[in-house]
């Protein structure tokens, strides 16, 4: 039977967000409900409303969960109603050409739950990043599903599935840092500082952090930062550098997506070092490069996508790092909030406040 529950919902392009009552309905083939326990606000919640992410309001917001799996479709063998899982918004397909090529962190075809949450009077809602979980229940495709050890708090599990899983995987899986490295992460909100985090998991041994404001810089060094720069004050292509012997980072991650903070991301590397791109540039920017120096240069240019994340590997390996006290996932989470509290959250972000105000349910 449907239920009608509580969601936020972005009703128009920079209108205020609000809580409506959205119909979910039973889960068809393939398909799964879940209870949302916790939902993180990412920033791209933020874009969705702003109309940055397309056109088609109303969208339900909220990506960043995890909950219970209350009911499944026909079909659905690989989670059971009771499992606690972490949504993630790329389901592997298993057919497209990257899936049967064996690099299913490429999937093309993502395998998303159809657009069937409503609102009361049946307008149709878009559910941000094929999720939508500011909500007490969603509908997903099973595969959405990933289960891991019901231990972890779901406030801090719900982080895996957008912004701390593409940091942690910019530095992990796309830059390949490995022990020994010098690494440098520009821009540390929670993207930057899950790439700082999965620097030092990963047994980098000079992890420079940039941002333009103290209050990150100071996060990011508890995070494992083992030097900052703020790039208000200092260049931070001459402080990277200065830092590394006069070399340059061998990774640096660029977590903003700006051609500026791009272009020093390019030239703090070492000669055929790596430069990845996890921030998300807008439709408008443009990257101006002498192309000797792309070519002078050597290495490698790479751009993560979710932190070439293989969810079914990589969240249960990093619930069970972090329930042994190895990856303090936890300082992410600055505040817990209600339903109710989304668009305050909107703004204690954009003023930097916090790295993750994350919604109890
Ligand atoms: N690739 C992916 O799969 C993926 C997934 C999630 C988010 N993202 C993207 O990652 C980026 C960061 O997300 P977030 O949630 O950490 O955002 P955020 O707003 O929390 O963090 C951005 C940080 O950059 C700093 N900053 C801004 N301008 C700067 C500059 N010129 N120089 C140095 N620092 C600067 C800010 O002070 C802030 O600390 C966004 O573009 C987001 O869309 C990418
Ligand atoms: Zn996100």
């Amino acid at each position: 039977m449907a239920e009608q529950v509580n969601g936020v919902v972005a009703g128009a392009k920079g209108a205020r967000v609000s809580v409506e009552t959205i119909t979910i309905p039973d889960p068809g083939p393939g398909e799964a409900v879940v209870r949302v326990q916790a939902c993180g606000v990412c920033h791209t919640d933020l874009h969705y409303r702003e109309g940055g992410i397309g056109d088609d309001f109303p969208f339900l917001l909220g990506h960043e969960a995890a909950g219970v799996v209350e009911s499944v479709g026909d079909g659905v063998t690989d989670v059971a109603p009771g499992d606690f899982v972490v949504l993630n918004w790329r389901a592997v397909c298993g057919n497209c050409r990257a899936c049967l090529r064996g690099r299913p962190w490429y999937c093309f075809a993502t395998h998303n739950a159809q657009q069937k949450m409503t609102l009361a009077d049946g307008t149709v809602l878009s559910p941000a990043l094929g999720i939508g979980a500011f909500t007490e229940k969603t509908l997903v495709a099973a595969g959405q599903c990933t289960k891991v050890d019901p231990r972890i708090k779901p406030e801090v599990a719900g982080l895996l599935g957008c912004g701390v899983m593409a940091g942690l995987g910019a530095a992990l899986n796309t830059g390949g840092v490995s022990r020994g490295d010098s690494v440098a992460v520009i821009g540390c909100g929670g993207v930057g500082d899950g790439a700082v985090l999965g620097a030092s998991l990963a047994g980098a041994r000079k992890i420079i952090a940039v941002d333009i404001d103290d209050r990150k810089l100071a996060w990011a060094r508890d995070f494992g930062a083992t030097d900052v720069i703020n790039s208000r004050e200092a260049d931070p292509v001459e402080g990277i550098r200065d830092l590394t012997e006069g070399n340059g980072a061998d990774v640096v991650i660029e977590a903003i997506g700006r051609p500026e903070t791009y272009q020093q991301a390019f030239y703090a590397r070492d000669l055929a070092g790596t430069v990845v791109l996890v921030g998300v540039p807008t439709p408008d920017m443009r990257l101006d490069l002498p192309l000797l120096d792309v070519f002078g240069r050597g290495g490698s240019l790479k751009s993560s996508w979710y932190g070439d994340c293989l969810p079914s590997r990589d969240f249960p390996m990093l619930v069970d790092l972090h329930l042994q006290g190895r990856l303090p996932l936890e300082k992410f989470v600055s505040e817990t909030i209600a339903l109710d509290q989304v668009e305050g959250a909107f703004a204690k972000m954009e003023r930097g406040e916090v790295l993750r105000s994350v919604v109890l349910l």
